[in-house]
């Protein structure tokens, strides 16, 4: 009896499986009801008395080890299935990740440049921060002129005068200095102004600046080109109408007002019942912009128009007020999920 539990416990310690099929195999052979441990324990009742101390003990100890063996097996094969079973799904997600949003400014920028980019725009920038020449003076307003004190500005510095930009118009002058026609070109950018905040303006805002400049450019063009970017920015129904205005450095100048997409031209408090709504400022650009820059106004005409992109997304998404696109608060911007 003796021999045989020796023998047993020897056999059980070198114990080594391959496959987790086997362990439960091991488990048949020595722990089952009539496996090779649970049989010793039967024969156990004919030991002679003064034994049965030591061999019972010997025997509780086979079986405790043989226990702890299948166990030990057992685990060793859990850890290495999650790690090398060739059937499990490595690319199942681990957690549910929420995508970011794009900025409504930022989709309402896209669509714009995606707009002009059809009909052979091509998208340039200009400083944030600028000198008189290129905001001002080049652009033909002259010094004194009120025409300045409609854009409120910041300055930064005196003698020479450099300030923070208060409309694209200054890329048309850096474009025009650098380049010859024909020009084609949309500019889009951060613009600042010293206005007070409220839910109808803001001291930083965004504008996208159009130029096109070429041999027999005429306001025909304009009318067309404005007319084709209301139709695909606010659909195919909308009607655009043009209202004589001023601006120093084009002439003939207007305003362009679209059919409130709103209340479809019926009136409604966002087009203050009128039914229409601006949306940019635009005009020839005036000859003397042109040689400002060293075009030649004899052979070369152009036009340009400048929009504010925030008006036309509050327009487009019907936001109520200018400053939540700056508030940075989730609740708004994770409105506009899903658009690109
Ligand atoms: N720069 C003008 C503004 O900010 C808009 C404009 C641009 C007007 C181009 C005419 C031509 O109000």
């Amino acid at each position: 009896m003796l021999e045989r539990i020796k023998h047993l416990t020897e056999e059980i310690g070198n114990l080594k499986a391959d496959l987790p099929e086997e362990v439960e195999q091991f488990r048949l052979k020595y722990l089952s009801k009539k496996g090779l441990v649970s049989v010793l324990f039967e024969d156990f009742r004919d030991v002679p008395a003064p034994q049965k101390k030591e061999t019972g003990q010997l025997l509780n100890q086979l079986k405790a080890a043989a226990q702890q063996k299948i166990e030990e097996l057992k685990a060793s094969f859990e850890v290495r299935e999650e790690e090398a079973d060739p059937g499990m799904d490595l690319s199942r997600p681990v957690t549910n990740m929420v995508p970011g949003t794009r900025h409504p400014l930022s989709i309402v920028r896209n669509e714009i440049i995606r707009i002009f980019a059809q009909i052979g725009y091509t998208v340039a920038e200009g400083p944030e921060i600028e000198d008189d020449w290129h905001n001002f003076s080049a652009l033909n307003f002259p010094p004194e002129h009120p025409a300045r004190d409609m854009q409120d500005t910041f300055f930064i510095a005196k003698d020479p005068e450099i300030l923070l930009r208060t409309h694209t118009s200054s890329v048309q002058i850096r474009t025009m200095e650098t380049e010859k026609p024909p020009i084609r070109k949309i500019f889009p950018g951060r613009v600042f102004r010293n206005e007070a905040i409220s839910a109808r303006a803001h001291c930083i805002f965004h504008q996208v600046e159009g130029l096109y400049v070429d041999k027999n450019v005429s306001f025909m063009d304009l009318k067309q080109t404005l007319l084709y970017f209301a139709r695909e920015m606010f659909g195919e129904s909308t009607e655009i109408r043009l209202r004589p205005s001023f601006f120093p450095f084009t002439e003939p100048s207007g305003e362009l007002d679209v059919s409130c997409n709103i209340c479809g031209g019926k009136g409604c408090n966002i087009c203050k019942y009128t039914g229409w709504v601006e949306i940019l400022g635009c005009g020839m650009v005036d000859p003397a912009v042109l040689e400002n820059c060293g075009i030649d106004s004899k052979i070369y005409t152009g036009f340009a128009f400048g929009m504010g992109i925030e008006r036309i997304t509050l327009l487009k998404y019907q936001v109520k007020d200018l400053r939540l696109f700056f508030e940075n608060d989730l609740r708004f911007l994770r409105q506009f999920t899903g658009t690109i």
